[in-house]
C-alpha cells in the first residue's frame, strides 16, 4: 500500500528530528497550550519543584512528543520515553519508575494503550511517589512496596476518551492541541524551509502550508517531497508552479486531501450510497485496520466537515459529494422516498 501522507508511525517522526522546536518560544500557535505549559513551568521552577503530571491529547502530527521533549528542556531535566503498548508488565513499569532521577520527565506516548496492570502501578507512583506490586503468583506472591523520586508524567494520546477515569484524574493538566490556523503553518512551513535550507518563494510557501491539513507533520513531509521533486525536476528551486507540479505528482488535492482520504470517501459514497456504514464494514472494504481509520483517517475529514460519526455508522456529507464530483441528490432522494413510504 503507498505510504501515507498522515500516519501515527513513530519511525517516521524521528525523520523530522532537525525540524522540531526545541524550546517553548519556537513551537509556532497553539497559543492557549502553550500559556497553560508557560505558567506550570515558572510555577515549578519558582517552587522548585517537580512539574505536575500533564497529558497531551489531539489527533497525529501535532506535536505531541514535540511538546513533551520541550517540557523536560524547559524545565531542564531528563527525559525518558516510552509507550503503552511497549510496557508489558508491572514490573517493567517498576523498573523504568525506580530508574528516574528526581524532576525526571517520564513520557508515555498511547498512554490510553497501557494495561490495566501497568496502569495501577502508575497510580500511587503518580500521587505519592510510592511503588506497590505484587511479585510472584500463588503462594510465593509478596507484595512490594518502594519509594522513588518526584518525577513529572507526561502522557500523549490520540484518544482522550480511552484513558481509563482513574488514570485522567491523576493528570493535573490537560492539553488538547487542534489543528493549525493557516497563519500558523505558514510560519511552521517557513520555518522548516530555512532549517533544510531550501530556495523558495512565498507562493510555493502558501501553497505547501495551505494543502498540510492544519498539521505541521505534513508540512514537513511536503516540504521534503518537493524538494526532492525540484532537485530532480526543476531549478532546485520551489515556487509556486513546482510547488503546484510536485503535490499534483504526490496526488495531494487543493484542501490536502491524498488518496487514502479519497479512496475512504468514495467508497461511502459508491459502495455504501453516502453511508451511514459501520466503522468495521467500511475498515473491511478499505483493507484497513479500523483504529487506524479512526486514529489517523477520521480526524481531519471530520474537521472539514466532509464525514460524520451517526449512531448507526460513517456518512459522507453533501460537501465530501460536491468535493468528489458526485451527485448528492441521490442518496438526500432515497431518504427522502423511504420517509415518504415510496
Ligand atoms: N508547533 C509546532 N511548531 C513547529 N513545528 C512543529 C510544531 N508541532 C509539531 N511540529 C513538527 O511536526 C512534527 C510532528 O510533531 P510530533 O510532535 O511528532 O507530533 P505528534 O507527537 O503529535 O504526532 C515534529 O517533528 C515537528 O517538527
Ligand atoms: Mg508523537
Amino acid at each position: 500500500m503507498a505510504e501515507r501522507l498522515v500516519s501515527g508511525d513513530l519511525q517516521q517522526e524521528d525523520q523530522d528530528v532537525f525540524l522540531r522546536p526545541r524550546r517553548l518560544e519556537d513551537f509556532v500557535g497553539q497559543a492557549n497550550t502553550k500559556e497553560n505549559l508557560s505558567i506550570s513551568i515558572q510555577a515549578a521552577k519558582i517552587r522548585q519543584e517537580p512539574l505536575d503530571h500533564i497529558i497531551i491529547y489531539g489527533p497525529p502530527g501535532l506535536g505531541k512528543t514535540t511538546l513533551a521533549n520541550i517540557i523536560a528542556a524547559e524545565m531542564g531535566v531528563a527525559i525518558r520515553v516510552t509507550s503503552g503498548p511497549a510496557v508489558e508488565r508491572a514490573g517493567d513499569m517498576a523498573a523504568i519508575l525506580t530508574s528516574l532521577q528526581p524532576g525526571d520527565v517520564l513520557f508515555i506516548d498511547e498512554v490510553h494503550r497501557l494495561n490495566r496492570v501497568v496502569e495501577e502501578v502508575l497510580y500511587s507512583a503518580m500521587e505519592d511517589f510510592f511503588l506497590s506490586w505484587m511479585v510472584g503468583k500463588g503462594l510465593a506472591a509478596r507484595n512490594v512496596n518502594l519509594r522513588i523520586s518526584p518525577f513529572t508524567l507526561v502522557g500523549a494520546t490520540t484518544r482522550f476518551s480511552m484513558v481509563s477515569a482513574p488514570l485522567r484524574d491523576r493528570f493535573g493538566l490537560v492539553c488538547r492541541l487542534d489543528y493549525y490556523e493557516p497563519e500558523d503553518m505558514k510560519v511552521i512551513v517557513d520555518r522548516s524551509a530555512r532549517i533544510l535550507e531550501m530556495d523558495t518563494d512565498s507562493e510555493g510557501m502558501d501553497l505547501i502550508a495551505s494543502r498540510s491539513r492544519g498539521t505541521p507533520r505534513v508540512a514537513n513531509r511536503l516540504l521534503k517531497r518537493t524538494r526532492d521533486y525540484a532537485l530532480v525536476k526543476a531549478d532546485n528551486r520551489v515556487d509556486g508552479a513546482v510547488a503546484r507540479a510536485a503535490l499534483e505528482q504526490l496526488n495531494v488535492d487543493e484542501l490536502g486531501l491524498d488518496r487514502s482520504d479519497h479512496r475512504l470517501l468514495i467508497s461511502i459514497i459508491d459502495k455504501f450510497d453516502g453511508g451511514p456504514v459501520g466503522l468495521e464494514t467500511l475498515a473491511a472494504s478499505l483493507n484497513e485496520d479500523s483504529d487506524t481509520i479512526m486514529d489517523v483517517w477520521e480526524p481531519f475529514l471530520l474537521q472539514l466537515g466532509f464525514l460524520e460519526r451517526t449512531p448507526r455508522g460513517r456518512v459522507a456529507t453533501r460537501r465530501a459529494h460536491d468535493h468528489l464530483v458526485r451527485p448528492y441528490a441521490t442518496a438526500d432522494l432515497t431518504d427522502q422516498g423511504r420517509l415518504n413510504g415510496f
